[in-house]
């Protein structure tokens, strides 16, 4: 098929555009690198020996595009761009509502106009706010988020909806990453977040790398087994997979479905320390420190559906997914900076 990528130089994206050209098919990128550097696409053009039509485009720059559909005809999108830091989205409401609903609707306007009606939609876990169930399927429902990107997603997701009840020629795959870490194993391409990371394995991995000096473990008072936070880690690669498969559900028409693209297995903060230690003999200081607001106790997928219906699973393991960060990280330690 071809895809249009959008936010296709960032993390996920980069390691999708991988997949998709190992299964053939087509891709073109769209990113405003406002979150990422066009090295990430160079280096993805060295893993596959493609060349990857790329555009430095916003996606709420109507006119350009426009200019982009008018060149190519896409058979699918799959959308991931947008604005993603859960702490600046608290400061910045206003700009991750603009960036990441206003420019879903001008994309989804221009592809429409365009006559392509297919979309897969980088949703999270984070839509099941303080989970109703244990793992969690995707019928359980929708909770309360705590921050403005994380109702970003939600509404996202009802807006994509209500495109299909109103024309149900759209097909919609809504896919809810759970906590994506690891790196391509050439370690030419991974994470490479911005300043301070938010999220647990960047920060690891840049105490191994000896430019922070210890983790902060966010709580060891929940309802776990060791008492700090639980979550259902996935290699990236796996994920990126899962889009690969998501494919063949716009092929079969399916109208709006939802995925959890998770492992089904849980870990602690603790235990993806001793892992990453052990597996690459690297010692991880830490303290314990108050529970970070907003952070829930629990959260792992039931992972049993896009499975079934995908013939999708994760393959990879918590010792892979610890060695990929680190290669990434200790190839990189300026991210993508020289
Ligand atoms: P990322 O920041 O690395 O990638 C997002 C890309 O979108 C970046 O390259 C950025 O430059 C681009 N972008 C942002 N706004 C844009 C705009 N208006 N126009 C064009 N490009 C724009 O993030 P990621 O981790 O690869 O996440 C990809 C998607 O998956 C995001 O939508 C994110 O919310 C979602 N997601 C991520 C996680 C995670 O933990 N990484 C979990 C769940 C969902
Ligand atoms: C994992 C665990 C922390 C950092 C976030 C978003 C979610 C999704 C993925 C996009 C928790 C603990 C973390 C640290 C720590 N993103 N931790 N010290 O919070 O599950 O999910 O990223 O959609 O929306 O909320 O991921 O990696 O931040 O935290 O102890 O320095 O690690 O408390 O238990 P989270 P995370």
């Amino acid at each position: 098929m071809n895809i249009l990528v959008t936010g296709g130089a960032g993390y996920i994206g980069s390691h999708t555009i991988i997949e998709l050209i190992n299964a053939c098919h087509s891709v073109t990128v769209v990113d405003n690198l406002c979150n990422s550097s066009s090295e990430s696409l160079k280096r993805v053009e060295q893993i596959t020996g493609t060349h990857i039509p790329f555009y430095k485009t916003d996606i709420r720059d109507r006119a350009g595009l426009e200019t982009i559909c008018s060149t190519t005809a896409f058979d699918a999108c799959i959308h991931f761009a947008g604005l993603k830091a859960v702490g600046e989205s608290v400061s910045l409401p206003w700009e991750y509502y603009e960036n990441n609903i206003n420019g879903t609707l001008v994309l989804v306007d221009v592809l429409r106009l365009h006559g392509c009606k297919n979309i897969i939609f980088s949703s999270s876990a984070t839509v099941y706010g303080d989970p109703a169930m244990i793992p969690i399927t995707e019928t359980a429902p929708k909770g309360t988020c705590t921050n403005p990107y994380g109702w970003t997603k939600w509404m996202i997701e009802q807006i994509l909806t209500d495109f299909h009840t109103a024309d149900n020629s759209w097909n919609i795959v809504l896919l809810r990453y759970f906590n994506p870490i690891g790196a391509h194993s050439s370690g030419l391409i991974g994470e490479n977040p911005n300043g301070i990371p938010n999220n647990l394995m960047p920060y690891i991995t840049q105490v191994a790398v000896g430019k922070l000096e210890k983790l902060h473990v966010f709580g060891n008072d929940y309802d776990t087994p060791d008492g700090t936070g639980v979550r259902d880690y996935i290699h990236v690669v796996d994920l990126a997979r899962g889009h690969v498969a998501a494919l063949s559900a716009i092929e079969n028409n399916c109208g709006v479905e939802v995925y959890n693209l998770g492992t089904g297995k849980g870990y602690s903060v603790l235990d993806m320390i001793k892992a990453f230690e052990s597996v690459n003999g690297v010692k991880i200081p830490y303290v314990i420190d108050p529970r970070r607001p907003g952070d829930i106790g629990t959260c792992y997928s039931a992972p049993g559906k896009a499975a079934e219906e995908l013939g999708w699973k994760a393959e990879y393991g918590i010792e892979d997914m610890v060695r990929d960060s680190w290669n990434w990280q200790k190839k990189n330690p300026n991210g993508y900076e020289a």
